[in-house]
């Protein structure tokens, strides 16, 4: 049994769901819609789903969770929508752009027993699972202190629609953020409390992006682009956290971690693969390769892989668990105390004061190699 996918938003992230679908046991799409028909048509035609308005689409027999890509702003209505609709729903992140709309898609589902799935689902990738297990397994000790850093020069060169990005509930922080945050969750457990500072670097970006509709144009910068967070976790760990769309290079490491007898390096948590680097006491660096394991080899962009690209990966992960009646990993609650760290990152940067995260979860149960090669295709 399969459970059958509706997709709404079908933009620029929406291929690689499209594509990687094939991958995994659980799920199939069956339809698409777009508030824009042509994205909607071009989708429809190039993987033969039915083209709906997503009123029809909501209303669908052949739907069981809907998959919402659509912006940020949007996904609180799309997700809300769903659940109203009697649908499961899993959502690219962040789950909303407010802490309170996330908390009523969570409460909304719970109330209808239906499930909330959301991205960033990396956390189940072959590189962040091996730094659970290294983690959990004690080699680095009990984790102290670290950072995490998303630094760059922002999306206005390269996406097509890029004007999302600057406005509330995006940012490096609610854009990137959710990547390294749902990582030092799963490897740290939840957050307490955060203190924070930030800045706008340019109050516009003019768009580049080769081919945009937008090119040329300027946008108005209306959320923080630089920000540094200290986030004091439960488990006693305390990680700096900088995240900037206003660097153009530097040489700080995605995210490092020192525990009471080692040190872990975790490779960029936007993708599912690459290597870990670990250290015991004073001793050198060593390399630790996930390019074997189930969710590690790089796939992707498919005419020349460089990256591990299994998008679609906590998707697969709820279909089995509504299957077999058991939780699923990337979940609501995990994906809302994301948005309250993330939030509470702005407030606490905005407002100069230290924000107490009260929205708490569980680590999810690790995806260990047998579970994850159980949800692809034989
Ligand atoms: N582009 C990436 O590389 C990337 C990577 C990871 C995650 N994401 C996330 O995926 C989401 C989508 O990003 P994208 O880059 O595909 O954006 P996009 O702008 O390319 O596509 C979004 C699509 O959603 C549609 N849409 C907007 N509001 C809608 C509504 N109310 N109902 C129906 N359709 C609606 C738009 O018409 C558009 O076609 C965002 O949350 C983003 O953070 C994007």
């Amino acid at each position: 049994m399969s459970l059958r996918l509706g997709l709404i938003g079908c933009g620029n992230i929406s291929d690689i769901y499209l594509q990687n679908a094939a991958r995994f046991r659980d799920i199939r799409f069956t339809a698409c819609a777009d508030l824009k028909p042509e994205a909607s048509a071009r989708q429809s035609q190039r993987y033969s789903l039915a083209e709906r308005s997503v009123k029809a689409l909501l209303a669908s027999e052949d739907v069981d969770i809907v998959l919402n890509l659509t912006i940020p702003e949007a996904h609180a209505e799309v997700s809300l929508a769903a659940i109203e609709a009697g649908k499961h729903v899993y959502s690219e992140k962040p789950l909303a752009t407010t802490v309170r709309d996330a908390e009523r898609i969570v409460a909304a589902a719970k109330a209808k027993k239906l499930r909330v799935g959301a991205a960033p689902d990396t956390v189940l990738g072959a590189s962040v699972q091996e730094a659970r297990r290294i983690v959990d397994a004690g080699e680095i000790g009990k984790p102290l202190t670290g950072l995490a850093a998303v630094l760059s020069h922002g999306m206005e060169h390269w996406h097509p629609n890029p004007a999302f990005f600057f406005r509330p509930g995006g940012g490096p922080v609610f854009d990137m953020g959710p990547y390294y945050l749902s990582t030092l969750v799963t490897l740290l457990g939840p957050v307490a409390s955060i203190q924070a500072s930030g800045q706008i670097g340019f109050v516009e970006r003019k768009v580049t992006t080769p081919g945009s509709t937008m090119l040329g144009q300027t946008i108005k910068v209306e959320t923080l682009t630089s920000v540094q967070a200290l986030l004091d976790f439960h488990s006693g760990a305390q990680v700096t956290f900088i995240a900037s769309w206003d660097v153009w290079n530097h040489g700080v490491l995605p995210i490092e971690l020192h525990g009471e007898t080692g040190s872990l390096r975790v490779p960029d948590p936007n993708w599912f693969g690459g290597e870990l680097h670990i250290a015991e006491g004073r001793g050198d660096w060593r390399g630790v390769a996930t390019d074997k394991h189930v969710f590690g080899a790089a796939n992707w962009p498919a005419e020349k892989p460089q990256h591990a690209n299994y998008r679609g990966l906590g998707l697969a992960d709820m279909a089995r668990g509504i299957i077999d009646d058991r939780p699923h990993r990337a979940n609501g609650d995990i994906a809302l105390h994301v948005l309250a760290i993330m939030a509470g990152i702005l407030e606490a940067a905005t407002e100069k004061r230290l924000v107490t995260i009260r929205q708490g979860c569980a680590r999810p149960a690790p995806l260990d190699e047998l579970e994850a090669s159980n949800l692809r295709v034989d």
